[in-house]
């Protein structure tokens, strides 16, 4: 993957808006930035747990954190959040960490639940993508970070409709960041496997009873590595880097043997 180019600039004017920062991986990332010396805008349901990480971020750092409680699984919220990445010239990173995963199989999933976990995982990732990424082009910087998962790079795990989702991610992370780069805006997909965070619990699952579990400080900290170094896919837990390299240039080559004019042989009928 690429060369480390830490910036050292002054961060203290510009802001990261993270969603999913009432804790987990989205609090952590708030952490971290703060340190860096960002100002932070958060963003999640939770009021008050909002309030409780932005005071302690405060009361650690000194930046300026403010907060935006919304549900991202509402049209209005998840406007309102857009306008302020629209608005708001001071954000310059936007990490699209909020997310959901699924419980049970896909033949247990409710309509509801389907709704939901793509609303949330997809549509409003994609929306607050889209509401920044002309902003970023204008201004010729800006970067945005969405939080996929190992799960997208696996349709054996058996988590059909959350993998769909993070597959999506993934593949709008790197297409935007073909997209994008030019124009001097970064994108990153950082791609986790099981990390110690909440959201196991919430999907049912005792994260003590996972054979491997990475703490949600090391994960976001070596994101923030592939970060500094520009990658456009950072996977923390992946120890052997050929093989995502392997897979693009396999992809490369399957995209190479694509023939538009004819079906291919195994395909065609004897008349
Ligand atoms: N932990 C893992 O093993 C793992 C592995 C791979 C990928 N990931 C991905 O990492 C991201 C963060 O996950 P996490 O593990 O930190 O999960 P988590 O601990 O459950 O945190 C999820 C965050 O998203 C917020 N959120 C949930 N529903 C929301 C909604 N409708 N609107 C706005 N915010 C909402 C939650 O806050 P409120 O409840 O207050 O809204 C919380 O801040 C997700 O995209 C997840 O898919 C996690």
């Amino acid at each position: 993957m690429s060369t480390a180019t830490q910036s050292t600039t002054d961060k203290s004017a510009q802001k990261v808006l993270i969603t999913g920062a009432s804790r987990g991986i989205g609090a952590t990332y708030a952490k971290r930035f703060a340190k860096r010396g960002y100002q932070l805008v958060l963003v999640a349901r939770s009021e008050e747990k909002l309030t409780q990480v932005a005071a302690d971020i405060r009361e650690e750092t000194g930046v300026n954190v403010e907060i935006m409680p919304a549900d991202l699984t509402l049209a209005a919220d998840i406007a309102r959040v857009a306008e302020k990445l629209n608005k708001d010239t001071q954000i310059e990173i936007l990490v699209n960490n909020a997310g959901i995963a699924q419980r049970g199989n896909f033949t247990q999933q409710t309509p509801e639940l389907i709704s939901e976990l793509i609303q949330l995982n997809v549509n409003a990732l994609t929306q607050l993508a889209a509401a920044v990424a002309p902003r970023f082009v204008a201004q010729g910087k800006g970067s945005i970070i969405n939080i996929g998962s190992v799960v997208g790079l696996a349709p054996e795990f058996g988590a059909t409709l959350y993998g769909a989702s993070k597959a999506y991610v993934q593949f709008l992370s790197q297409s935007l960041h073909q997209e994008l780069s030019p124009s001097g805006v970064y994108v990153q997909a950082v791609l986790p496997a099981a990390t110690r965070t909440d959201i196991w619990a919430y999907s049912g699952i005792d994260v003590n009873t996972l054979p491997e579990v990475m703490e949600v400080e090391e994960l976001v900290d070596a994101a923030l590595v592939g970060f500094d170094r520009k990658e456009t896919v950072t996977i923390p837990p992946l120890h052997a880097p050929e093989c995502w390299d392997e897979l693009q240039a396999v992809r490369m080559a399957l995209l190479g043997g694509l023939k538009q004019d004819e079906p291919a042989e195994r395909y065609t009928t004897s008349r």
